[in-house]
């Protein structure tokens, strides 16, 4: 028998019927594409909290349980083994790559990750305090100028160059945004080296690619921190339909650049409410100062009448601990020593968090710490500044971004995104 959800209009007495659509892991759907041509009506659903916007293999929420899958793996068993580059492979080719394969897309990453020439004069058009991630997402725009072939591509070896060259190059262009905006020359990517440590490096080198060594001549690019970094970026590689994603997916559904798509879900991303809280909560945990005025900020994030809310706590899906936050928690206790992290910052999150999870107002609506809580005391601690840690997010989500615009482009089902409205004006 078919499974189908029966909904009655009590003005009329006339049922509907719509089909269900079973999940293989997690909520089932009830088609309601039908809806409006049956009814006459729409559904409402403020934020798509209710709503399903496409079908997808790439990444599972568990929100109730704080699980999260990529291509149906565990996020603390991806962490634990394998290095992000693995992972992008993974999220691209729904299997992680064997010794061979991984050797291949590491060395095409290496290779694709320079920069056109011309794409320097775009850094200087802008001042120098620019909020990198404005530079980011523009010169992401406008790295569709130099690859305007991939603007009608279709098939798997035209989508894998097209996701390679930018996963590639997102680094590169959010180091020259961050090397601009300190007046600094921009240090090229260096081939030798792997794919988050290079990114340090173009944050930290001297010119010339010069890096100074420390004060016993140690290399200055520690390999606890290559590898923080990089589980950092894993963490961040992709979640589901959040709002960059569904703005990913948007831009990609009216045919546009994919590279155009990219940047505006790093437009999207930059917002506080997603992946700029990475940076309000740093502001915010140096704002409250000491471990004595938590009390008095917890005060003013429970009022109604205040706006102001704790950055990095809650979560549109995860109404338990993000499993996300538990990891960098840990690493944080693994780096505290290593990495200097800074003591007060951590024991200041640590009497929010304590707090927060013991009081009903958080507890009753389901606030956890999210991933964003705290990313940034290890950002901080990779002497990583405020202003690069959501374009560390972007680092991170773009192999996912990319991997969702592909989904998009090959599900014959989907179409053009073009939600209706409830009509309240005059
Ligand atoms: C990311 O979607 C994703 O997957 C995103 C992300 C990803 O990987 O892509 O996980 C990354 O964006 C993480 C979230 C980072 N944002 C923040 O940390 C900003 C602070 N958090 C909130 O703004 C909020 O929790 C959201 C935006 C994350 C979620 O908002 P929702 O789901 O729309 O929830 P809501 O605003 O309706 O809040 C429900 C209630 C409200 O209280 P009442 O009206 O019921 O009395 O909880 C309260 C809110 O006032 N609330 C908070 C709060 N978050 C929600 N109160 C105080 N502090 C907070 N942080």
């Amino acid at each position: 028998m078919k499974s189908t959800v029966t909904m009655t209009d009590n003005r009329t007495e006339k049922s509907y019927e719509f089909d269900i659509i079973e999940a293989t892991r997690g909520p089932s759907v009830v088609d309601i594409s039908k809806f409006y041509s049956e009814t006459g009506m729409f559904t409402y659903d403020n934020g798509f909290t209710s709503t399903a916007s496409c079908k997808s293999k790439i990444t599972f929420i568990d929100g109730a349980k704080g699980e999260l899958r990529y291509r149906g793996i565990k996020i603390e068993e991806l962490t634990l083994n394998h290095t992000y580059l693995e992972i992008c492979y993974l999220l691209l080719n729904s299997k992680l790559p064997n010794e061979e394969e991984l050797q291949d897309f590491d060395l095409e990453l290496r290779h694709r990750s320079l920069i056109h020439e011309n794409l320097r004069h775009l850094f200087q058009a802008f001042p120098a305090g620019a909020h990198p991630m404005a530079t980011l997402s523009a010169a992401t725009a406008a790295l569709s100028t130099f690859y305007y072939d991939h603007l009608n591509i279709s098939n798997e070896a035209s989508y894998q160059e097209m996701a390679r060259r930018i996963i590639a190059k997102i680094p590169t262009v959010a180091a020259f945004a961050y090397r601009h905006s300190i007046g600094a020359p921009f240090i090229h990517p260096d081939i030798d080296r792997s794919f988050s440590e290079n990114f340090l490096y173009m944050l930290r080198a001297y010119p010339g690619g010069k890096m100074h060594r420390g004060r016993n001549g140690e290399h200055i690019i520690k390999d606890i921190e290559v590898k923080a970094l990089d589980t950092i970026f894993t963490l961040h590689a992709d979640h589901e339909q959040n709002a960059s994603t569904t703005a990913v997916r948007g831009v990609a559904s009216t045919g546009a650049h994919p590279y155009v798509a990219i940047s505006a879900g790093i437009s999207a991303l930059w917002g506080r409410a997603h992946g700029g809280a990475n940076e309000s909560v740093i502001a915010q945990l140096k704002m409250i100062g000491s471990v004595e005025n938590v009390d008095a900020f917890i005060a003013r994030a429970k009022d109604p009448t205040d706006e102001f809310r704790l950055m990095g706590f809650g979560h549109r899906v995860y109404k338990n601990f993000d499993p996300r936050a538990k990891i960098l928690k840990g690493l944080q206790d693994q780096l505290k020593n290593e990495l200097n992290l800074d003591s007060n910052l951590m024991q200041i999150a640590n009497k929010i968090e304590e707090i927060a999870l013991n009081d009903e107002y958080f507890i009753s609506r389901k606030l956890y710490p999210n991933i964003d809580f705290y990313s940034g005391v290890i950002l901080t601690a990779l002497q990583i500044p405020t202003s690069m840690f959501t374009p560390v997010f972007v680092i991170g989500r773009t192999v996912g971004w990319i991997t969702q615009w592909i989904e998009f482009k090959k599900d014959k089902e989907m179409k053009i995104a073009r939600p209706r409205q409830l009509y309240i004006g005059k």
